[in-house]
């Protein structure tokens, strides 16, 4: 379906079919496709982005077609449909924050990874990209970082240094792409 390789299999680990079942029973007998959106959420979270393999994977253990899972899959965007960083950083580009400098945020990001949006820093690190309004308008240029979705505001290019130093710092050892 996208013209990226993917792996060919995909395992959910008995723990990750736990929370799946755990997130299942909020929901009617018969309506289990509502858990589609938070166990897509737990499939990246636990592999970084959603592959064809896992959404296929996931339409069988929710008993619904893989169609299915691709059309809610890649209409939302905070789905990775390919191998991202393990760090992403989600950078707002909509109208309030480029009036105080996204622009000028993203070009320094770009800068200082050495990778343009949407790929990947030879570590395996990080990734960026422009999202819309993160519903923090107030507090731009302002960005994201999943899994957890931190966000951080007022954003400076000493933040941006301060948070990638920091960032490396913590995870250098745990390369995500391997
Ligand atoms: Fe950037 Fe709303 S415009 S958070």
């Amino acid at each position: 379906m996208l013209n990226i390789a993917q792996p060919e299999e995909v395992t959910f680990s008995p723990e990750l079919i736990t929370r799946f079942n755990e997130i299942v029973t909020r929901y009617p007998e018969g309506k289990q496709k509502s858990a589609l959106l938070p166990i897509l959420h737990l499939v990246q979270a636990e592999f970084g982005w959603v592959s064809a393999p896992a959404m296929d994977k996931v339409a069988e253990y929710l008993h619904i077609k893989s169609i299915e899972v691709y059309e809610v899959a890649t209409f939302y965007t905070m789905f990775f449909l390919k191998p991202l960083g393990k760090h992403v950083l989600e950078v707002c580009r909509t109208g309030p924050c480029c009036l105080v400098g996204a622009e000028k945020i993203m070009k320094y990001i770009e800068q200082k990874l050495g990778v343009k949006e949407g790929e990947v820093t030879p570590d395996g690190l990080f990734s960026w990209r422009g999202v819309e309004c993160l519903a923090a308008c107030g507090m731009g240029p302002v960005l994201q970082i999943g899994p957890e979705y931190k966000f951080h505001e007022n954003l400076t290019e000493a933040k941006i240094d301060e948070l990638i130093d920091s960032l490396r710092l913590t995870t250098a050892d745990k390369p995500q792409i391997s």
